[in-house]
């Protein structure tokens, strides 16, 4: 498995988000882009037209994290616009499947998230439509929150099911992602590792992503 790193920019500067963007790209593979409406989460970030400005500024892909109602309806712009990876919650979703072959179409990687009580089971089936699941590790809304330990048999079943289909689709861990967790998120199978704080709260931000990256690969 090769490990990825997708620094989330949800507690940088948002007023200076392209050099913001700009301190992880040495070391980082994507920059991950949380977006929030307010509704599927109790907070509000960015939408459409600052992640098009981002598109323009950032010398990495974008990994767009959509924790908003009606994917079905807003979320293949951001696939149209440029966006390499789009990642909607399956809990919002009313057509997964038609969304996801939607975003592959439009040339971006289709990605379902799942809240850290949403069992990966009942979506299995959908696996080959995509090319990553994102299992939460908090409660989407908001940085710098305590991994929880209780998901990580559901990152080992989803490895399982992954395996099962022939092993193609990347398997992502978001939330209290740490130089505490990553050992145990790489563990029980995930791949591709969001981390907000213990990127953007460290001093030399490349070096953090590097430090990140060693212990996932151990
Ligand atoms: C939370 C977001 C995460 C968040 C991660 O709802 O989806 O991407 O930015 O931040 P940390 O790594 O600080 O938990
Ligand atoms: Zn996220």
């Amino acid at each position: 498995m090769t490990v990825q790193i997708s620094p989330s920019i949800l507690n940088s500067d948002f007023a200076r988000l392209a050099d913001e963007v700009a301190s992880v790209s040495q070391a980082a593979d994507w920059v991950h882009v949380d977006v929030m409406d307010n509704h599927f989460v109790p907070n509000l970030t960015l939408g459409l037209p600052v992640v098009e400005a981002l598109l323009k500024a950032s010398p990495l892909p974008l990994d767009c994290h959509l924790m908003i109602e009606d994917p079905d309806r807003w979320a293949p712009a951001y696939a149209e616009a440029g966006a390499g990876s789009v990642t909607f919650h399956v809990e919002a979703a009313a057509a997964p499947i038609r969304l996801a072959r939607t975003l592959r179409a439009a040339g971006a990687r289709a990605g379902m998230a799942l809240r850290p009580a949403t069992p990966i089971e009942p979506y299995e089936d959908l696996l080959p439509e995509l090319d990553m699941v994102l299992i939460m590790s908090v409660e989407p809304g908001f940085g710098g929150q305590r991994f929880l330990d209780g998901v990580l048999p559901k990152v080992r079943r989803a490895r399982r099911a992954i395996e099962r289909r022939g092993g193609q689709v990347w398997l992502q861990m978001d939330g209290g992602v740490s130089t505490e967790t990553i050992e145990r998120c790489a563990e029980a199978g995930a791949d591709v590792f969001v981390a907000g704080s213990a990127v953007y709260a460290a001093e030399d931000r490349d070096k953090a992503v590097r430090g990140l990256r060693a212990l996932a690969e151990r």
